[in-house]
């Protein structure tokens, strides 16, 4: 029997692949997805030999949204723990400490919008489409949109996506900041191979404390924040920072 419901999970030479795959709901996130998610986490949190991660979608849609045939049935109670697990979800999806990289390949709309914020980088195919349609429903995001997309983007930017529902192009999404890079939909899988490669030739601890000091310090003041950038840098002395330097200096590869 599959381990997973609606995700199909793949690990080849240090890159983990996560597919969301249930095509015909167009990749709707439901309660067995986050279960899904939270087995998988803690799986990939375990596992040394994964060095990054990136997530996908099968079909025509990186994730449609949270899935409102689920949602509609719930009540005020059920519909606040429905958000608090899929905010917990994602807020864990953000603090593993390897990069995770949206491959977006088609619809990310509402919680697929949400979930490909709460990924380090995103990579979007030319078909990509990006929005927060809930406002339409008479809803407002549940898995944190309304504060991750006005960090990502600036208040006005946000608030134009989050107040109309439009969906906007791969094009705008990047103009705007909200993707890192557009592909021709053929090449994206190759695209986002050759970035997550490059990432893990660097610095492996390296990698993993920019990662967390530039999330954690967006939320503290500037003085505390390079305080702990301060700390952090020291601690990779003596250690994957001295042997890069050496490397550096001795006109070899470092051995990391
Ligand atoms: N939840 C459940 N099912 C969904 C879904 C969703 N978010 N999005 C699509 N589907 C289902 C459709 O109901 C349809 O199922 P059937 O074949 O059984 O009818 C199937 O996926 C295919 O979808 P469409 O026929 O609608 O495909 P399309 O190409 O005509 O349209 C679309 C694509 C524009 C993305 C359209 O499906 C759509 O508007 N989906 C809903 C988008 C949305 O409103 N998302 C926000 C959800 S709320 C949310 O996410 C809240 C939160 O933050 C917690």
């Amino acid at each position: 029997m599959d381990k997973f419901k609606t995700i199909k999970y793949e690990v080849r030479n240090g890159i983990a692949i996560l597919t969301l795959n249930r095509p015909e709901a167009l990749n709707a996130l439901n309660n067995d997805f986050f279960q899904d998610m939270e087995v998988l986490l803690s799986d990939i949190r375990n596992d040394k030999e994964v060095r990054i991660l990136i997530i996908t979608g099968k079909g025509k849609a990186f994730v449609a949204g949270a899935d409102i045939s689920e949602m509609v049935g719930m009540d005020k109670s059920m519909a606040e723990k429905f958000s608090r697990r899929g905010q917990a979800v994602f807020l864990r999806l953000e603090k593993l400490d390897i990069p995770v990289i949206a491959a977006v390949n088609g619809y990310a709309l509402g919680g697929g919008c949400e979930l490909a914020m709460a990924c380090d980088i995103r990579i979007a195919s030319s078909k990509a489409k990006f929005g927060q349609p809930e406002v339409s429903l008479g809803l407002i995001p549940g898995f944190a949109g309304t504060q991750r997309l006005p960090r990502l983007i600036g208040i006005g930017n946000a608030l134009n996506l989050l107040l109309t529902a439009d969906q906007i192009s791969a094009d705008e999404a990047f103009r705007i900041g909200l993707v890192q890079k557009l592909t021709e939909p053929e090449q994206l899988m190759d695209e986002v191979y050759k970035l997550a490669e490059k990432i893990i030739s660097k610095g492996p601890r390296a990698v993993s404390v920019i990662k967390s000091v530039s999330h954690i310090g967006l939320r503290l003041d500037f003085a505390n924040a390079t305080k702990l950038e301060s700390r952090e840098f020291g601690l990779l002395f003596g250690n994957e920072g001295t042997e890069g330097m050496k490397a550096f200096l001795e006109k070899r590869k470092p051995e990391w």
